[in-house]
């Protein structure tokens, strides 16, 4: 684990030195969500490919690059793409970059990923505040050793996403007029998709959304110490029996339309989160 927190330093080291001092607010964009609208001024970026020890995802339609710039009155990191579980890579892999950033000293960590909607209140195209999650991966990155100087051995999950960053999301869409629900998300190992059976075991279980991403982010930003929110950009109705076959492509398709008023909602978050505030 030392190991895993010195590469964690070293890419921390290399953010400050490319990319100048931490911004506040870290945003994560998942598969298939664009980041054209958010229009970064003083805008500097980093590829994946360039830091050292940062994982690169494998997956169509994960770009791979950091974006550091003033949205606003606010500085903020977008990260186009993210690794998962799925692609081979252990869980300190997958959270690396959020270590990273964290170390680098960002405060608030807003994930997005797309999801298959569960819950019928849901529709794709729409939006889903994460109210809480279930890890249903079988992992968690905080096995091994713990290093109490980064977060405690047992962190507490009983707010995990910020109630303050949900509340402003809930009067930011409420004010755009974007629509939106909240709700709990699932996140699963995959690649496969979900069976219907699956489906209907994920519903009993409390989960509105499913996807294959998040949880494990979430839960190292929150060892060590950031506010986190989330949001779900439903792109397809999770699988049922008399449901269409999904695919990558159309799911990813269907992630970029509702990516629009994804952005339009975070850049009003955003907006109005208050700098260097520890939730
Ligand atoms: N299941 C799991 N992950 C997903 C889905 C889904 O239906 N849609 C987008 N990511």
């Amino acid at each position: 684990m030392n190991e895993e927190w010195n590469r964690v330093d070293h890419i921390a080291a290399f953010l400050n030195e490319r990319l100048g001092s931490a911004p506040d607010i870290v945003l994560v964009l998942g598969s298939g969500l664009r980041d054209g609208a958010f229009g970064l001024s003083d805008e500097r970026s980093v590829s994946f490919s360039e830091i050292p020890d940062w994982p690169r995802s494998t997956v169509a339609g994960h770009n791979g690059v950091l974006k550091r710039g003033r949205m606003g009155d606010k500085e903020v990191l977008l990260q186009l793409g993210r690794v998962h579980l799925y692609e081979g890579y252990s869980e300190a892999e997958v959270v690396r970059p959020t270590r990273s950033v964290m170390q680098w000293g960002a405060r608030y960590l807003i994930a997005t990923n797309a999801a298959g909607g569960i819950n019928e209140y849901l529709k794709p195209g729409g939006l889903m505040i994460l109210e809480d999650h279930l890890n249903l991966t079988g992992r968690n990155p905080l096995i091994g050793q713990n290093d109490e100087s980064r977060g405690a051995r047992f962190p507490d999950m009983t707010e995990t996403y910020s109630r303050r960053l949900r509340a402003l999301l809930v009067e930011e869409a409420t004010d755009l007029g974007v629509e939106f629900k909240m709700g709990v998300y699932a996140g699963l190992l995959g690649p496969s998709y979900e069976t219907p059976a699956e489906v209907n075991m994920l519903r009993q279980m409390g989960a509105d959304a499913v996807g294959m991403s998040t949880v494990l982010e979430v839960i190292a930003a929150k060892h060590m110490g950031a506010d986190v929110a989330g949001i779900s950009c439903i792109s397809n109705m999770a699988a049922s029996y008399n449901g269409p076959k999904l695919t990558h492509e159309d799911v990813q398709a269907a992630a970029g339309r509702a990516s629009e008023s994804l952005t339009r909602l975070v850049a009003a978050m955003v907006a109005k989160i208050e700098p260097s505030k520890v939730g």
